[in-house]
């Protein structure tokens, strides 16, 4: 199945906050994932790939892309359960690598936590490489939101 895919419109922002709950993504909705958050984030292009699929008026899928100059990295890969095993996010997944290769970023990465198989083998499937020897290090300036 082909899905339109658009850039994020902060309209969009409940919708897609629905998908990530139903989907069962860990949110910070007092951080990262907060409106103002999210409509800053998307009014930077050059850096910041914020995508939606969306099927006749249903917002069915969603990416974020970002790249930091050397390489570019995938989060809040998401289908709605009613359209997954459709091609969706490998649709998805090829938008974001397209427009950062046009950025002229090659490397495309993205992590997963442990217990997420089923993104571990969507990601393989589509021909990512699991990395067995890294560990994500990670420090934050306000670890509660
Ligand atoms: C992971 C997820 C995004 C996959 O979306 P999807 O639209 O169903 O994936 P696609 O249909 O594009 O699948 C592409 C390929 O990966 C394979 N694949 C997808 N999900 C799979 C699964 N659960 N188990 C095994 N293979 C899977 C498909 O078989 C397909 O291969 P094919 O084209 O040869 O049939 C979706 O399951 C999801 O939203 N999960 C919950 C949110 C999540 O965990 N996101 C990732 C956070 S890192």
């Amino acid at each position: 199945m082909e899905a339109k895919i658009r850039r994020f419109d902060i309209n969009d922002y409940q919708e897609i906050i629905d998908l990530w709950n139903l989907v069962k993504l860990p949110l910070k909705p007092k951080g990262r994932d907060k409106r103002d958050t999210i409509e800053k984030e998307i009014s930077k292009p050059d850096t910041n790939i914020f995508l939606v699929a969306v099927n006749g008026g249903n917002l069915i899928g969603t990416i974020i892309g970002t790249h930091d100059g050397r390489k570019g990295w995938i989060n809040r890969l998401a289908v709605h359960p009613d359209y997954q095993h459709r091609g969706i996010a490998r649709q998805l997944v090829q938008e974001v690598e397209d427009q950062l290769s046009k950025k002229g970023i090659d490397i495309t990465a993205c992590l997963i936590e442990g217990y997420n198989r089923d993104s571990m083998k969507f990601f393989q499937k589509i021909g990512y490489h699991k990395h067995e020897d890294v560990h994500y290090f990670s420090k934050r300036k306000y670890p509660h939101t």
